[in-house]
């Protein structure tokens, strides 16, 4: 799995800018699956048949990340830029940056600005253009960017990179889609776009599917950071069953399921209550008629900084769990 991580941290992947990521993802699983679609959004749908087709889980990652996106070119050749989703300044300033089309910048701060005033609207992107007519030749108005990707070992099992949220989760999808044995149901591998501006992509699809089941696989806060709140979630502690997130009560078929697979197959596992933030479970959760819906969290420190910090160890449980729950369903005896 790790190839597929780093191979997905490499590739663009901005919100409403997820098609280079989708391509390299389709091509990983088009061997693997019965069949491979995008829908209008853009969302990228895999379908593994079942033992039975009775049923239908769907299970979400999504492939967008935070970023920026190009507001206004200034005489000198500097980029003014706008967020996209949930930015957080002071951890992206300074960065190295990349755009689609593979341009670099710096994305660094007004002078004078103190360090309290760090905010997106005192933000440029320097991209080493001597005026704005140069500047235009790299880069247009619309254009988005990120920080740049670059994966640091930490210890023997830690990573940090930028973008683990929700890279991770696609790698980990992957990965049980290339692995699993006949899923129990109809199980629809969903790498969803938009997730980061309000899990807007998952909507459509979660409609479309209309599945009984679904997971969402994204990461989730800690409590083992300084200065954390109190959290029962610590890097790894194991794969997180999500009770709840700012966004969606779990359903209790779920966590009952995805426990007893755990609890089976000795997985290591912790529950996961996050206060703020939300996922992709509560579109699937809400869609048409409603599913079962619930999610595999994956502990991350420092989250929607260029340093999310993840324990590849807590990443297998991930895998494993959710391994089990496509091939063995989630319905407790
Ligand atoms: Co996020
Ligand atoms: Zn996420």
């Amino acid at each position: 799995m790790k190839d597929l991580m780093k191979k997905y941290l490499n590739t663009f992947s901005v919100s409403g800018r997820e098609g280079l990521l989708a391509e390299k993802i389709a091509n990983d699983l088009r061997p693997f699956a019965d069949s491979v679609d995008t829908d209008t959004m853009g969302n990228l749908i895999v379908l593994k048949k079942g033992k039975s087709s009775e049923k239908k889980l769907m299970l979400a990652a999504h492939m967008d990340e935070i970023g920026f996106v190009v507001t206004y070119i200034e005489e000198s050749g500097f980029l003014r830029v706008s967020n996209i989703g949930g930015i957080n300044a002071v951890a992206s300033a300074y960065h190295k940056v990349i755009f689609e089309n593979g341009t670099v910048g710096v994305l660094v701060v007004e002078s004078g600005t103190a360090f309290g005033d760090v905010a997106v609207k005192k933000m440029y992107v320097d991209i080493g253009a001597k005026n704005k007519k140069e500047a235009e030749r790299k880069v247009k108005i619309g254009d988005c960017l990120s920080v740049a990707p670059e994966l640091i070992k930490l210890g023997s099992n830690r990573y940090a990179a930028k973008a683990f949220d929700d890279r991770l989760a696609c790698a980990l999808l992957a990965e049980v889609a290339r692995t699993c044995e006949k899923p129990a149901y109809d199980t629809y591998f969903v790498f969803t776009v938009q997730e980061e501006v309000g899990c807007r992509g998952s909507k459509p699809a979660a409609y479309a599917i209309a599945p009984d089941y679904a997971i969402a696989v994204d990461v989730t806060n800690t409590g083992d950071m300084i200065g954390a709140q109190p959290m029962a979630v610590k890097l790894g502690g194991g794969a997180a069953i999500k009770i709840k997130d700012a966004s969606v009560l779990c359903s209790k078929v779920v966590i009952d399921g995805l426990t007893a697979l755990a609890e089976e197959d000795k997985i290591p596992y912790q529950y996961e209550v996050l206060v703020a933030g939300g996922t992709d479970t509560s579109s699937m959760q809400t869609a048409g008629a409603g599913s079962f819906a619930g999610a595999i969290s994956i502990p991350t420190r420092y989250v929607h900084s260029p340093v999310e910090v993840v324990d590849y160890k807590d990443l297998e449980a991930c895998v494993s769990l959710l391994k089990a729950a496509v091939e063995r369903g989630l319905e407790t005896k």
